[in-house]
């Protein structure tokens, strides 16, 4: 069943002469990864604010179409009640981080005190969420002065904090190593198997082509293309629209090991060279 569609959803920012995002459809299922893809300026965060309920309520101009959360459209539900249903990790993490705590401890329990829970649920949650994260060391540390990517996983375990349905993520490895990259992709296939639904903006299409079930490719706010990973990230086409395409993806495009069963991964060129033996 779909947690979340768009019917035919456009929105044109204040005093902007153009759509913003043009006519765009989807379902997002439960227990699902999507990747978005997308050049700079395409619509992607526009899109994660629509999605959230921010827009228009917080950014006005004019939105059309339907958003439709649970079959309900998002308009009816308070806004503040939305949070604790779609979570929302924001492309900046500095604008994330509320501010009003000192520790990263608070920092994580801070979306949880309206939820109604003792302090020793709480406690027993937020460390749960640090060791997921790995902040355990910085529990006691000042969310103000750790760096971007640090802050960055601060503002995930604040977000799935609150156990929200939907997920979305915007960007949420833009200030990681490789490393704490592959750690956040963990931690989204772990929220996967937890039946979240995962809604994820990422340049990083190798590591797109491993987690996602589907992927959503925007090109001047518009969805030009959208499917199963193995039929869009493995697509000429995606190149065109400022989009990238996975290492290995490339290398079987441009070889003469060309065909219509390219593989996405390593792992997946490796198992098909030793089924061609
Ligand atoms: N607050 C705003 N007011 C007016 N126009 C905006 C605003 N935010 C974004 N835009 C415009 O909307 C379009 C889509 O921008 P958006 O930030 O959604 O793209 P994006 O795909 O997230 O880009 P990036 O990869 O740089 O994060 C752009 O033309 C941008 O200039
Ligand atoms: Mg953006």
């Amino acid at each position: 069943m779909s947690i979340l569609s768009l019917r035919n959803v456009s929105y044109q920012y204040p005093l902007e002469a153009e759509k913003a995002v043009k006519h765009i459809s989807f379902d997002l299922k439960e227990g699902k990864v999507y990747g978005v893809i997308g050049a700079n300026e395409s619509g992607k965060t526009t899109l994660c604010n629509i999605m959230r309920g921010f827009i228009p309520e917080l950014y006005k101009g004019e939105l059309t179409g339907e958003i439709l959360y649970k079959g309900k459209d998002i308009a009816e539900y308070n806004i503040g009640d939305l949070a604790s249903e779609i979570g929302y990790s924001f492309q900046n993490p500095f604008t994330q981080i509320s501010g009003v705590k000192e520790t990263v401890f608070e920092e994580i329990a801070y979306g949880m005190e309206n939820l109604g829970i003792s302090r020793e649920q709480m406690t027993a949650r937020v460390n749960e969420l640090a060791a997921l994260f790995n902040l355990e060391e910085l529990i006691n540390e000042n969310p103000f002065e750790l760096s971007g990517g640090q802050k960055q996983r601060v503002a995930l375990a604040s977000v799935t904090a609150l156990d929200p349905k939907i997920i979305i993520l915007d960007e949420p490895t833009s200030q990681l190593d490789p490393k704490s990259t592959e750690d956040i992709f963990k931690v989204v296939e772990h929220l996967k198997k937890q039946g979240k639904t995962i809604f994820l903006v990422e340049h990083k299409v190798d590591l797109l082509a491993e987690y996602c079930d589907e992927i959503f490719l925007l090109s001047g706010g518009e969805m030009v293309m959208q499917g199963k990973t193995k039929d869009i990230l493995s697509d000429e086409k995606v190149l065109k629209y400022g989009a990238g395409l996975p290492q290995i993806v490339l290398y079987f495009l441009q070889s003469e090991l060309n065909n219509a069963n390219i593989p996405l991964t390593v792992e997946a060129a490796y198992q098909m060279l030793e089924g061609s033996e």
